[in-house]
């Protein structure tokens, strides 16, 4: 097993730090100067492109990587998109349509309540796409078509490695769908060159590793950690959250800054650490303000950050910076969860949890 780890004492240590290359093998031989080869969908593109929805499926982080790719798959093709976690799915017997693409993601491909939703949304007549690492599994062989997202086994209970895997491989998804807009063209361009770029991006972002450290060190004793993010990083909010309950086993809700006036305001004191992802996109005028309102309330801040902007987002003021290296908005949240895949990392050990298997939790959750 030391073998396996190499220089790393844990896998979910190594697996954050493997991302560079993850990220590298997922978009290998798909990425061409101006646009995006995914074979898989090929045969079925000209029924995803004329559906009246495109749903997504999933559990747990696959369900959040969805959730991040949900706004960049609206705009580039004008399609509605839902989001739907596949055992509330199941509960209430949602409408799944004949003229519906039903994604289904998933890391293990064999998480049994996504394969019940995969029966039911078959049953339905929907188109079933599947995104998953694992070659050959119920998924992959179940759905009509898919993506295999090639990020290399995951071997730590906590996914991150496949988390940043499943959201390129959607964006990837939302370049091939919008491909033949001409008005979208510069902005497709855009975001490719972009994704060229993600590794060296991700590498950049990793450096952060010591501070992440010192961070969870002022935070070792506390009882709950909030994480505040909207448009494309609501989904690194929740995943941020997921990421410190599973492993650290620490209280910590990721939720929507728009709706902090509706509720979690009330908790904010002078001990409860909340960060705030306030990286440069078309809300950040919106955090910014939130920012303010919690610094009213005497909230204890942490701010991430896109790099040269902490004295904008925090003038002046006692607030803990995180800054990241700015990238297309889109992708953003692929860099935005590293410092706290980090922090989670770093709060398990120091408090003495175990990382690999968290009490309670399987890597795989094949029962109902
Ligand atoms: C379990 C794991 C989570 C994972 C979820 C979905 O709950 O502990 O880390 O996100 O299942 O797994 P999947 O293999 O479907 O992505």
């Amino acid at each position: 097993e030391q073998i396996k780890k190499g220089n790393y004492d844990h896998f979910m240590q190594k697996e954050i730090h493997e991302q560079p290359h993850s990220l590298t093998t997922t978009m290998r031989g798909r990425l061409k100067h101006n646009s995006v080869l995914l074979g898989g969908l090929k045969e079925h593109m000209k029924t995803i492109r004329h559906s009246r929805r495109i749903v997504f499926i999933g559990c747990g982080t696959s369900y959040n990587a969805a959730l991040a790719a949900r706004p960049i798959l609206e705009e580039l093709s004008s399609i509605p998109v839902t989001m739907e976690i596949a055992s509330d799915l199941l509960d209430r017997q949602g409408p799944i349509y004949r003229e519906d693409t039903a994604v289904f993601v998933s890391q293990s491909g064999e998480t049994a309540d996504t394969l019940l939703a995969l029966e039911y949304a078959l049953e339905n007549g929907a188109l079933c796409v599947g995104i998953t690492n694992t070659v050959g599994s119920t998924l992959a062989r179940k759905t009509h078509c898919g993506i295999h997202i090639n990020a290399g086994c995951e071997i730590g209970v906590a996914s991150t490695k496949a988390y940043t895997s499943q959201i390129v491989v959607m964006v990837m998804m939302a370049l091939a769908i919008g491909a033949d807009r001409i008005s979208t063209q510069a902005r497709r361009e855009d975001i490719i060159n972009g994704l060229s770029d993600l590794p060296n991006q991700v590498s950049e972002v990793l450096k952060l590793d010591r501070e992440m450290k010192d961070l969870a060190e002022s935070l070792i004793t506390l009882e709950s950690l909030l994480v505040f993010g909207r448009g494309y990083n609501y989904a690194t909010a929740l995943e941020g959250a997921l990421k410190v309950k599973e492993v650290a086993l620490m209280h910590s809700e990721g939720m929507l800054a728009g709706e902090m006036k509706h509720g979690p305001l009330a908790l904010v004191d002078e001990t409860l650490p909340i960060i705030v992802i306030a990286t440069r996109d078309s809300c950040f005028s919106k955090q910014q303000s939130v920012i303010q309102q919690l610094h009213a309330r005497k909230g204890r801040l942490i701010v991430l950050c896109s790099k040269g902007d902490a004295q904008s987002v925090c003038p002046g003021r006692s607030c803990r910076i995180i800054e990241v290296p700015q990238v297309a908005d889109c992708l953003q949240p692929v860099v935005n969860i590293i410092p706290l895949q980090l922090l989670a990392y770093h709060l398990t050990v120091l408090r003495g949890y175990n990382v690999d298997q968290p009490r309670n939790l399987a890597k795989s959750v094949t029962t109902q």
